[in-house]
Order: structure tokens, then sequence, then C-alpha cells
């Protein structure tokens, strides 16, 4: 083939569906694909050559699976799991944890139980059988960046991290929780002992299940250590860290706490009480398939959303 029958081609390629004599979409069509587009950090002009006649919420799946798309939703995932950014790589292994679930079309709990490995030193994931079913809560990297300061080495801002991750637990500390005895026993006092001891999410007794912080300063590192099990989520006898994890991941909180996120995703708010019915068609869509794409989708496909104002 010639150049000039190269370029001619590359021409009517690029050109796509109006070459070949398709209308330019109409306006909701227009307005519908900028939105999904915005939503998803892909491209306006790609998206709406590549309806072909479709309607854009008809292809919302196809564009669910772009790498645009997923590296969007992997970065805001990532900065709703984490209070600031890690210190070095190492520490920021969530982003491509979401990214090698969602790619690979693994179930959303896998991203927090499944075996998989991190390299630290580029954040590449791997499969590996003989991890432990953590997920990235599993990774050094993880573990290091929530190390804690407590002076007994219960590890309870990872605790804490463990529970806001899977199921949105809120906790508001106050600064003056670092003040007095900041111990086991100082955190028994009336005015901590709320979220450290008697609640369901009580903070010291999942710390417990837990590898602990050993070491001071730079050298300071997360260790297995053996366990015990401990009662916790009204009742739960949890008998690790592992079985933690496990627990969470099955529990309803964790389909409400995925479908709030995939709503945030979706509209950039958190969702308000009138969309409960959306809400729950996530909730179900999600709970029988575990694919965070059935969340996502069940918000994007909905005929509300390309209605609803910019
Ligand atoms: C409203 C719930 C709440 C109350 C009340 C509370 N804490 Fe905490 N505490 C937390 C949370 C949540 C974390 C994990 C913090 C994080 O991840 O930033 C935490 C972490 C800690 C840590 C570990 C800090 C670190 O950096 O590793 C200590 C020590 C602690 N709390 C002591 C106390 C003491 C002492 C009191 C009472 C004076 C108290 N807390 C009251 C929620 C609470």
């Amino acid at each position: 083939m010639g150049v000039m029958a190269l370029r001619a081609l590359v021409f009517l390629v690029l050109l796509g569906p109006w070459a070949a004599g398709a209308q330019t979409p109409d306006e909701p069509t227009q307005r519908c694909t900028r939105r999904i587009s915005q939503t998803l950090g892909i491209g306006y002009r790609a998206s709406l050559q590549s309806l072909a006649g479709a309607t854009p919420q008809s292809r919302v799946r196809t564009w669910l699976e772009s790498r645009d798309a997923i590296a969007t939703f992997a970065g805001f995932i990532n900065a709703r799991f984490s209070p600031a950014p890690g210190a070095n790589l190492a520490e920021e292994g969530v982003a491509a944890a979401v990214r090698f679930i969602v790619t690979n079309k693994k179930p959303w709990r896998e991203l927090f139980i499944g075996r998989y490995k991190i390299n630290h030193t580029n954040n590449l994931i791997t499969e590996d059988p003989t991890a432990p079913a953590l997920g990235y809560f599993g990774s050094v990297g993880w573990q290091k960046r929530y190390l804690g300061n407590a002076p007994d080495g219960l590890m309870l801002t990872a605790a804490y991290r463990t529970m806001q991750n899977t199921v949105g637990l809120k906790l508001l500390p106050s600064a003056e929780n670092g003040e007095g005895d900041v111990t086991a026993t100082g955190r028994e006092r009336a005015e901590c002992r709320g979220c450290h001891f008697d609640s369901p999410y009580a903070l010291d007794y999942v710390a417990r299940l837990l590898p602990r912080k050993v070491g001071t300063g730079g050298g300071a590192r997360p260790e297995k250590v053996p366990v015990t099990a401990q009662t916790v989520f009204n009742g739960v006898q949890v008998r690790d860290h592992e079985h933690l994890v496990e627990v969470l991941v099955s529990s309803d909180a964790f389909l409400f706490r995925t479908c709030r996120l995939a709503f945030e995703f979706v509209y950039g708010r958190p969702e308000s009480a009138c969309e409960a019915a959306m809400f729950d068609r996530c909730v179900d869509a999600f709970a029988r398939t575990g694919m965070i794409q059935d969340a996502l989708a069940s918000y994007l496909e909905d005929p509300q959303y390309c209605e609803a104002v910019p």
C-alpha cells in the first residue's frame, strides 16, 4: 500500500463514524458522554467517537475497563483509604493493589484478603499462594506506614485503618488523647474506653490480632506475634489477623461501605436519604457478584445519572 493510501486510511479511521456519514450525536448524548467521561477520567472526544450510534450508558462497562478509568478509580480509593500521602513508594501500595484487582476482574474483597505480594521497589503486584490472605494489609510497606506510637507496640493506627478501609468505621480521636497515660492501662480510662475497649469495634482488641511494632525510630518495624482470639463486633470470636479481615469483608457493613464509596466516586458526594432506592440497587448488585464494576455500573447505567444536573 502506498503512503498516500495509508494516509487516507489513517484519516478515515481517525474520523471514525462521521466519515461514514454518521450524525453528530445529539445534545443529551453529548452531555451524558461528557458526564461519564469526566467521572471516569477518560477522554471525552474519544468516548463520543466510540459510541458509533450506541447510547453512552450502554458503553459504561467497556469504558470501565480502560486503563485511564481504572487509574482514576484507584486514585480515588487511595485518597479515601489513606489520611495523608505515604512517606515513600513502599507506603503507597494501595492504588497499585486497586489497579491489580480491577484490571484482573477479581472480586473486590480480594483487595483485602487476596494472596498477593507487592514489590516495594516498583509496586508491581504478583499473585502468591504462599502470601497471607491479607491483601495489601499484609504488605510490610502498609504495616510500616501505620505502625503508630503506642508505647506497648499495639498497632492501633493499623487496626483503625483496617476497619476504616473495609467497613468505613469513622472515629475522631481528639488531640488530648495523647495526654496522660497512653498505655493500655491509660486507654482503659473512662474518656478512652469508648473507642479503645467498649465499642463493637474496640481498637485495642482488634489491634491485639495484628502484628506488633518492635524497635524504635528508623528501625521500627512490624513483627508477627502469636495472638489469642478476641471477642469483637458484638460477640464474634476472631482468631487472628486473617480471620479479622475475612470477618470484616463478609459483613453487611462491607457491602454498604463499598456502595458508599462507589456512589461518592460516581456523584462526587455522599448519597442522601432520597437516593436510598439507588443505593439499595447497588447493594443488591454488589452482594450478588462481589464485583466493584457492578457497584459502579449500577449508578452509571441508571437513567437518573444522565438526567441529573451536571
Ligand atoms: C473517639 C474515639 C477515641 C477515643 C475516645 C480515644 N481514642 Fe485513642 N485512638 C482512636 C483512634 C481512631 C486511633 C487511631 C488513630 C489514627 O489512626 O490516627 C487511636 C489511637 C490511639 C493511640 C495510638 C496512637 C498512635 O499514633 O499510634 C493511643 C496511644 C491512644 N489512642 C490513646 C488514647 C487515650 C489515652 C485516650 C483517652 C484519653 C484515647 N485514646 C481516646 C480513637 C479514640
